[in-house]
């Protein structure tokens, strides 16, 4: 039994977890899926859960999330996956009763997440477990934690509404944002192998990268205390963190161990390549982009409907990043149109401050100039009512022509159905 190390999982019951921990380790975030009362043996002495009355096993989680709270940083966070079950035909409400309990001595409460399955476990047999969805209590331990929101955002635009091509002023730029309810089907097949999987009910893997990805950052130490198959453990090493587990049954810390030495290198790969890959930049960029072009095609459109004259253009270039709060970047507009500079600077003033325009998040410049002398190369036009696809084979003084830009954007929102 190793005493002094990351990256090991202790045989011993994690109502000790305080005395067995080497004094200097502080976890950043704990991942687990305790018994689930006593609705199965695990096959060793002194498990939590089966062979207890409720109360007792309620309170060994109290004392145990009680010392992980102790050796949790102060920026750490608890993740909890739980369900109800069902007890003398009435439901059990674990999740509610264990939240309570942990709020008592500390823990912050901050999400309740359903976790959707799409297949219940077909080999539960006695009813209680036929669900589509299990709960996941995510606590803090002070009011601010660690939070990498922005890494598990969707930009995976066959993820999104089409919206995003005609509205991208509603779409944060690192992309959407998670809700409280997460799709991950559970595991069936794969490397993991029927009888593993009959045996322990793995975790899927997406599931707990999620929550890595949310509350740590590469070297910082996650635990398990019911480490069962090691699913938070194996997931923790391919992401390069450090785990420390707790396991009762050797047996299954031996498979666990026998898993990971198999999948390092595959899954290590697979993480590399992913945090390499950076799709989210493009996103962002697309975004912005549309942004911008949106944004002076609505400045354009009203100032003519405010000046009812309709032969101005506006030439737009986006410049760098905004330093400022709320702002993303800084375009400069070139509104070319015989008028006088002095009025047409008051009357966009006006228009910027109010919505729509005031939400788009861009720091503008303006100019104005009596007529077009912009660059007429490897430049793009857009009309009154589209700035996300450029207008084809057109000359840039068509009257059709109310944008122009270095920006090219080419999309069609049916793509994205
Ligand atoms: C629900 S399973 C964990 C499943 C795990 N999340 C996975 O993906 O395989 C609970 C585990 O807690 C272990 N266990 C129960 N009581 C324990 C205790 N007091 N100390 C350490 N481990 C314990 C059981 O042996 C079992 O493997």
């Amino acid at each position: 039994m190793a005493k002094n190390k990351l990256n090991q999982v202790y045989n011993i019951d994690s109502r000790h977890i305080l005395e067995s921990i080497p004094q200097n380790i502080e976890i950043q975030t704990t991942i687990t899926s305790p018994p689930y009362f006593d609705m199965k043996d695990y096959g060793s002495e002194n498990q939590v859960g089966y062979g207890q009355i409720y109360e007792d096993y309620l309170n060994d989680l109290q004392n145990i999330f009680g010392q992980i709270l102790k050796i949790t940083k102060d920026d750490g966070t608890l993740w909890i996956i739980i369900d109800t079950f069902k007890r003398n035909n009435q439901v059990v409400s674990l999740p509610f009763d264990l939240a309570n309990k942990l709020k008592d001595i500390g823990w912050f409460l901050q999400d309740i997440i359903i976790w959707k399955k799409d297949k219940t476990v077909p080999w539960s047999t006695n009813g209680f477990m036929q669900r589509k969805f299990e709960y996941i209590l995510f606590f803090s331990k002070s009011p601010k934690y660690k939070s990498n929101k922005d890494k598990v955002r969707i930009y995976d635009t066959s993820q999104l509404k089409k919206w995003w091509v005609k509205y991208p002023e509603r779409y944060n730029p690192k992309g959407k944002a998670l809700d409280e309810i997460w799709e991950f089907p559970i595991p069936v097949q794969g490397s993991w192998g029927d009888e593993y999987i009959r045996h322990f009910c793995p975790l899927p893997k997406e599931l707990v990268a999620t929550m890595v990805q949310i509350s740590t950052d590469e070297n910082d130490i996650i635990l398990d205390p019911f480490a069962g198959s090691g699913t938070v453990l194996s997931q923790s090493a391919y992401m390069k963190r450090n785990y420390i587990g707790f396991e009762l049954n050797n047996e299954y810390i031996k498979m666990f161990e026998n898993y990971l030495k198999r999948t390092i290198k595959k899954y290590r790969k697979e993480y590399e390549l992913l945090e390499q890959q950076n799709n989210q930049s493009d996103f962002e960029i697309q975004i912005l982009n549309l942004r911008v072009l949106k944004y002076a095609r609505l400045l354009i459109n009203k100032i003519e409907e405010e000046t009812a004259r309709d032969d101005f253009k506006i030439f737009v270039t986006i410049k760098n990043r905004s330093s400022k709060r709320n702002k993303s970047i800084v375009a400069e507009y070139q509104i070319i149109g015989d008028a006088e500079s002095d009025n047409i600077l008051k009357l966009i003033n006006e228009i910027i401050v109010k919505p729509p325009l005031s939400k788009f998040g861009i720091e503008a410049i303006f100019k104005c100039v009596k007529e077009n002398k912009v660059k007429s190369k490897n430049v793009f036009g857009y009309s009154k009512t589209n700035s996300y696809s450029y207008i084809k084979n057109i000359d840039m003084s068509s009257p059709k022509v109310k944008v122009i830009s270095d920006i090219c954007v080419d999309l069609n929102e049916k793509d994205y159905d």
